[in-house]
């Protein structure tokens, strides 16, 4: 832990310090640290709060408001005085207990603003603002006060006025999941509405034509802006709602029909963080911390439970369709319709799971995965109604030994990684959490997969609106009790809250691989994942699930196939960050020739806990190419993928120590690799390497490359 310097000065009304303007006494400019960054705030002509913000005197947010509409209450939007602003200076250094680095630099200037209305009831708002190196974050304080104790919030409207037609990655603003493909337009051809109607997605409301964040954007001047929120806690998550013709976004709170609003608090209380990152680079929106210094420092302490690591599970042989999550063989799971098979093909048997764990200790995976051990699958894709009180946490199917597996995996060194599908009814899994963590804990089991497939129950609400993310953050602070990580799917967007809370060490929350085994419109396309870097992944860590082998899987569906090369697959252990990383394929597919596969070496090697990270290229939703230090080891690994265009990287290894030789040992495309054409070609290459050394490698479409420097 580094130093924390702290300097703070009160403004009162009159001094001087902000930028000269008609009305000096409400206008204040803070810069960042490094001055590349200021946001100038001020009240307007009404005494509405507006904000603005430049970067190296270009404008990149320029004059937005900001309000609040309430239930039964006036608005709270006008007629504002400042009563004080404060400015501070804060620097600071903070250590990830796992991560993509192993110190964290959290270095800002602060500007708080304390506004009273001027009307009788005097009702208070402070606006809290941190400018960074890299981005600029602020939110709305409301204090403790005599004439506001309680609010429903029907909309909170922050602008986000944007100073051209900006190229945009984007996906809808989908009230209830995530895993919409990108959408690369310009800002004014954003039309969330056309993305409805998603054939493959058990829930998905949007009502709005909004975006969901992070939300990065090109400028015609070359600068990356990637808008999102830090630290969702008690409140409705943020989708931006697109104004074409005006180039404006404004928050659009995630709503509940129960409610009748989008967020009901009880003063005093703060909201999320909105946050913008800005970046000259593209590869820098991904090394910024900017997330996660929003947040809260650690508030549970060691999570020495949780060992990052990689794991293999019974899970992908479902998704292709091998075999079901139940006993009965009653669901389709692949085509996520019910429909009775003739036989059994249960994948969570004791001795496909036993097959598993031989596989894992054989090839130093630490992790095993079993879904499907437990009953209640034959019901899960019930309608809303007939899902509560289904699955059952704590009995597993009759053809599973849970106590045989937990012993056998045990006995080879492998750690099993719990299942819970709540089949999206929070309430059921409420009710057995307590049992259910106290079950996995008297067994060994340290973290759990939590699913929410299907609309919530109760009806009216979704998966991104404040009683969800609460359910989240229940699950989350009762789990960091009883010592166990959380790996959620379709959960609510990572906000950085894994600084304060360490145990949540994954999620979804996008298109992950499972989509190329059963969507019926092609899977994700070759640039999914070089979208991805620049998007979703801003916000956290991703349990995308990598390491399809078999690429084309005819066996089991000719319909499908993973869009990229096998050199592509491997890439993703360094390119996505998780703390946790599956290799996904069945373990037969990692076999060629009676022998494990040359390839599946890179993953037996690969890290999954980094000292530093460093982009070394990349342009959104074309490539990108990183290279990462593992912890303790000291072991490099890089990772290039590219979309469906060839490429040639120019690999520079200037980050290695100077004076020594590295054994290199590089995974890459062979040269007629395409991902539709021969996606399982590859070449195995044996280098040495000094930070002098350079290297050039080719990728072909749909490809990447993967290189491990051993000490
Ligand atoms: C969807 C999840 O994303 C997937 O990983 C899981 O296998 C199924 N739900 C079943 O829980
Ligand atoms: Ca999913």
């Amino acid at each position: 832990m580094g130093k924390r310097k702290l300097q703070v000065t009160t403004f009162f009304l009159g001094l001087l310090f902000f930028s000269a303007c008609k009305k000096a006494e409400t206008n204040f400019t803070v810069n960042s640290p490094n001055t590349n960054i200021s946001v100038a705030f001020s009240l307007s002509e009404k005494g509405q709060p507006m904000y603005m913000v430049k970067h190296k005197n270009e404008t990149v947010i320029d004059t937005s408001y900001m309000s609040f509409d309430f239930k039964d209450l006036p608005a709270l939007k006008d007629n504002f005085r400042i009563i004080n602003a404060t400015t501070a200076v804060f620097d600071e250094s903070w250590d990830m207990p796992w991560g993509e680095q192993l110190t964290v630099r959290n270095n800002y200037n602060e500007l708080v603003l304390n506004l009273e209305e001027e009307t009788e009831a005097k009702r208070k708002l402070n606006i809290h603002f941190k400018i960074y190196n890299d981005g600029v974050g602020f939110r709305y304080e409301f204090p403790e006060q005599e004439n506001l104790k309680e609010v429903l919030i029907t909309d909170e409207n922050t602008e986000f006025n944007l100073t051209g037609d900006h190229k945009v990655w984007w996906i809808p603003g989908d009230w209830d999941i995530y895993e919409h493909l990108y959408n690369e337009t310009k800002f004014s051809e954003i039309d969330a509405l056309s993305k409805r109607n998603h054939e493959n997605l058990a829930a998905t409301y949007i009502p709005e034509n909004a975006v969901n964040t992070p939300v990065t954007m090109k400028t015609d001047a070359g600068l990356y802006l990637s808008f999102h929120e830090a630290d969702l806690t008690n409140f409705a998550g943020m989708t931006l709602k697109i104004d074409p013709a005006n180039l404006n976004m404004v928050s659009e709170l995630v709503g509940s029909n129960r409610l009748g609003g989008k967020a009901k608090l009880t003063l005093p209380f703060n909201t999320p963080w909105r946050s913008i990152q800005i970046a000259e680079k593209a590869g820098d929106l991904i090394e910024s911390k900017l997330s996660l210094n929003l947040n809260e420092p650690n508030e549970i302490g060691e999570v020495d439970y949780f060992t990052p690591m990689k794991y293999v599970g019974i899970w992908w042989e479902m998704h292709i369709g091998k075999s079901t999550w139940d006993m009965e063989g009653s669901q389709d799971m692949n085509t996520w319709t019910e429909g009775k098979s003739a036989t059994s093909r249960h994948g969570a048997t004791t001795d496909n799971a036993k097959k598993y764990i031989d596989f894992a200790s054989q090839n130093g995976i630490k992790g095993l995965l079993v879904e499907g051990w437990n009953t209640g699958w034959d019901k899960w894709l019930a309608e809303a109604n007939a899902r509560e009180g289904i699955f059952d946490f704590m009995t597993p199917y009759a053809d599973y030994n849970f106590n045989e597996v937990m012993a056998y995996a045990k006995n080879k060194g492998v750690e099993v990684i719990m299942h819970h599908e709540t089949s999206a009814a929070p309430l059921t899994y409420e009710k057995q959490m307590d049992e259910a963590y106290n079950f996995m804990k008297v067994n060994g089991i340290n973290s759990v997969k939590t699913g929410y497939v299907g609309e919530i129950i109760p009806k009216g609400e979704y998966h991104h609106g404040q009683w969800m993310v609460n359910h989240y953050h229940k699950v989350l602070v009762d789990a960091a009790k009883k010592k166990i990580a959380v790996n959620a799917h379709e959960p609510i967007k990572a906000t950085g809250k894994r600084r304060t809370y360490p145990n949540a060490i994954a999620r979804e929350g996008l298109r992950g691989q499972e989509f190329n085994a059963w969507a019926t419109d092609g899977g994700n396309p070759p640039n999914h994942l070089p979208t991805v870097a620049f998007t979703r992944m801003l916000s956290g860590p991703i349990d995308f699930t990598p390491g399809v082998f078999n690429i084309k899987f005819d066996d089991y569906k000719k319909g499908n196939q993973v869009n990229t090369t096998l050199a592509h697959q491997l890439a993703l252990y360094v390119v996505i960050y998780s703390p946790i990383q599956m290799a996904c394929d069945l373990p037969e597919h990692y076999i060629l020739d009676g022998k494990v596969h040359p390839a599946f070496q890179f993953i037996t090697d690969v890290g999954v806990d980094w000292q530093q990270t460093k982009v070394l290229d990349g342009e959104v939703a074309d490539f990108v190419t990183i290279a990462r230090q593992e912890r303790e080891t000291d072991n490099w690994f890089v990772g290039g993928i590219t979309d469906e265009n060839a490429r040639n990287q120019n690999i520079t290894f200037d980050f290695l120590e100077a004076g020594k030789t590295y054994k290199a040992t590089v995974y890459k495309d062979a040269e007629d690799s395409h991902w539709n054409d021969n996606p399982q070609a590859y070449q195995i290459e044996k280098i040495e390497v000094t930070n002098s050394s350079t290297y050039n490698v080719n990728l072909s479409p749909g490809g990447g490359f993967a290189i491990s420097i051993m000490q």
